[in-house]
């Protein structure tokens, strides 16, 4: 395997470098300190041919601002807080609400927008990419100086796999994602609508005008959400379903039944990929809405052209609904990983 270490950007006084694995059966990932942003993962079609299969900037500089939060580590919590505010051990606590009215994903500057330290580990056929940074007490609001650690597993045999590990000085939420955009159609060739998934789900959240979680589930039988049996993503992608409307696509909180696999085919490439994960819920986001970056190739930005598997506790709902899944105390560690494992039909 080949490792490659490279400055691509120095802001502000700051270096940003990306690191790069391949491995000899073509098999390739990259990352940005910036983020931790995943920039590339590359694999075979059916006829060998090597491609990216995550959405991703013709730009290196658009990953500053990014913001579709492509490839992203998401912190120190995924998707909304309902309103921006929350209570923890009496303390109210009021946050930006950058995705108005509510908080979104960590705030003004959230781990997407951090610059994390990188130490490359070189394995047997494998390459740990381990990410570290810290986030300080009442950053973005939040309470509780935090050591954080994303570990990024990845393997010649075509799989990825990630560690999160957290510890913090005072009772506080945590709640990561990675926020990677996946297109098997390999360089960005097709809409995700024409991607079959399967997802071993019987409920969402339901969400509502503003997009925050209400605290109810959904139950996904005779509805669009029902991925319980591989299922084409554009067929009912715009169909006339409430939840639908209100998502402008699948934008919606499934809560995973034990098995917590998710897997996603390209039938004309015949990429496929499975996801696991120990999160109890994934938010799946099909690209509703684009923003005005190039995307690489000098590709357009277009909607529906990847498709986020954001695995992480719920979101923080209507009257502080599912909070208790994302507190973190003092002298407890908070690990989660998930995984990627690709292969061709
Ligand atoms: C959210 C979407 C949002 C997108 C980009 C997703 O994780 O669920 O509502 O539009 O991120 O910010």
């Amino acid at each position: 395997m080949i490792i490659n270490e490279k400055e691509v950007l120095n802001f502000n006084d700051k270096k940003i470098v990306s690191y790069n694995v391949s491995f000899e059966n073509g098999f390739e990932f990259e990352i940005l300190n910036l983020g931790g942003v995943i920039t590339k993962i590359v694999t075979p079609d059916k006829d060998n041919n090597f491609e990216n299969i995550v959405v991703g900037y013709d730009d290196i500089k658009s990953y500053i601002e990014n913001p579709s939060y492509f490839g992203a580590i998401i912190g120190r919590t995924s998707g909304r807080i309902y309103n921006g505010k929350f209570i923890l051990e009496g303390n109210e606590f009021d946050l930006a609400k950058n995705y108005n009215p509510h908080n979104g994903h960590g705030g003004n500057k959230g781990f997407n927008k951090k610059i994390w330290d990188v130490e490359v580990i070189k394995g047997d056929n494998k390459v740990d990419f381990k990410l570290t940074t810290k986030s300080f007490d009442m950053e973005e609001s939040f309470p509780g100086n935090l050591d954080i650690c994303v570990n990024f597993e990845v393997k010649k045999d075509f799989e990825i796999n990630q560690t999160y590990t957290v510890k913090t000085d005072k009772t506080t939420l945590v709640n990561l994602t990675n926020h990677t955009y996946f297109n098997l159609s390999g360089d960005l060739k097709r809409p995700v609508t024409t991607h079959n998934m399967k997802l071993d789900s019987e409920y969402i959240l339901e969400i509502d005008e503003t997009c925050g979680v209400t605290g109810e589930k959904i139950n996904v039988k005779d509805t669009p959400f029902d991925f319980r049996n591989l299922h084409n993503i554009g067929d009912r992608i715009d169909s006339d379903n409430y939840q639908i409307k209100l998502g402008n696509g699948y934008d919606h909180p499934f809560l995973l039944n034990n098995t917590r696999e998710i897997y996603l085919e390209d039938d004309i490439s015949k990429r496929c990929m499975t996801i696991n994960t120990s999160q109890e819920v994934v938010v799946v986001y099909s690209m509703n809405f684009t923003d005005d970056c190039v995307l690489y190739n000098k590709k357009t930005n277009q909607k529906r052209f990847g498709i986020c598997f954001e695995t992480q506790a719920p979101p923080i709902g209507k009257n502080m609904s599912f909070i208790e899944n994302s507190i973190l105390k003092k002298d407890e560690t908070y690990i989660q990983n998930t995984s990627y494992k690709f292969f061709i039909k």
